[in-house]
């Protein structure tokens, strides 16, 4: 039943981050349910914003003094870092972009499995994922920084954990927001790093790039990874790339990442990596239902399926380092 319904707390969040009511408290401090009420323009009942809030106070993302007309809400301590969308710590913009697109197209997935196409923006005829996503510029800003909120400890974990020892360079294939760049440059001051993507998208990277004082060793590079060779490099990393894409086109991939590293070199995929028995990581397993919703054709996969196309690449060896939830990085040694 609680999966069943796992819809109305879904929603109770999703809607509290698109209203931007975490930011507002963390704003305004402890607000009572009126002030709640008229700064957001509510016309339902005073009840019905009690049943709100108190059902995310009960999910412990408010916290609250007093009872109904006497009470006062205001973040909780985790709420406040992570889903006040002024402070650079936010998270919520992967929320958000669930709220306006995934949560809608979620609801087609009987037709999806039904039909095997898409169910996203794509579903009448559209172009593929990221020409649609990229065709207005809010949509392209919302989908880079949903990406670089969720990633970040991701990447920031990989910055500190990976041996870099042996390496100079780095090329992030796909690297949106460049924070994967970003926080390896961070992290390990020997390193330079260029961030490939899609001209358009490099224009926000470059914002971020600026914006955490990097400039000097983390370049972008305007690139098609289907048309263009990756820029050389000593490490050759696709964050959240090869699940977007059917069997051969990750195999393409995974060739022009071997192509764009020296021997020793390493190539590593960042993503939900699916456990080998396909049992235990739920969320990697979504995942890849969730690229039949965007994609039709592209599927997350296991640590196993990692090694064996890395094989018939002609990667020497293999390794799975784990990162945050069910994150983890798939390293192939050339
Ligand atoms: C799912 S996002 C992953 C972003 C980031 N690496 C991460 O882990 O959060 C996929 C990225 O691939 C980029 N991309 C898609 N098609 C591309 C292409 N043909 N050439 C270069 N980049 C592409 C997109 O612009 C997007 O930034």
């Amino acid at each position: 039943m609680q999966i069943g319904f796992g819809f109305w707390p879904s929603k109770t969040l999703l809607a509290a981050v698109k209203l931007n009511l975490f930011t507002f408290l963390a704003e305004k401090g402890k607000s009572s349910g009126g002030q709640i009420k008229k700064y957001f323009g509510f016309q339902c009942t005073d009840r019905n914003v009690y049943d709100f809030l108190d059902t995310l106070t009960s999910f412990g993302f408010l916290q609250r003094e007093g009872v109904l007309e006497t009470s006062l809400y205001s973040n909780a301590a985790d709420t406040n870092i992570f889903l006040d969308k002024k402070k650079p710590s936010y998270i919520g913009g992967l929320l958000e972009m669930a709220n306006n697109r995934l949560y809608p197209f979620w609801g087609d997935l009987e037709e999806g499995l039904a039909t095997g196409h898409p169910q996203n923006e794509a579903k009448n005829g559209g172009s593929d994922l990221f020409a649609v996503l990229y065709e207005s510029p809010e949509r392209l800003k919302e989908f880079v920084h949903a990406m670089s909120g969720i990633q970040m400890g991701n990447f920031m974990t990989f910055g500190q954990k990976f041996d870099f020892s042996n390496y100079k360079t780095l090329t992030d294939a796909g690297g949106a927001g460049a924070m994967l760049s970003i926080m390896v440059a961070k992290h390990q001051p020997h390193m330079q790093c260029t961030s490939f993507d899609l001209g358009a998208v490099n224009a926000v990277a470059k914002e971020n790039i600026s914006h955490w004082g990097v400039i000097e060793r983390v370049k972008t590079f305007d690139g098609d990874f289907f048309k263009d060779a990756l820029p050389a490099a000593d490490v050759v990393v696709m964050g959240n790339i090869l699940h977007d894409w059917d069997e051969k086109k990750k195999i393409e991939l995974m060739n022009k990442a071997y192509n764009a590293l020296p021997e020793g070199g390493a190539f590593v995929t960042i993503e939900n990596i699916i456990d080998d028995d396909r049992r235990k990581n739920a969320f990697g397993l979504m995942m890849s239902l969730n690229m039949l919703i965007e994609t039709g054709t592209g599927f997350d996969y296991t640590f196993k399926d990692f090694t064996g196309w890395a094989k018939e690449v002609g990667f020497k060896n293999t390794s799975i380092m784990p990162l945050l939830g069910p994150a983890s990085a798939a390293i192939a040694i050339k």
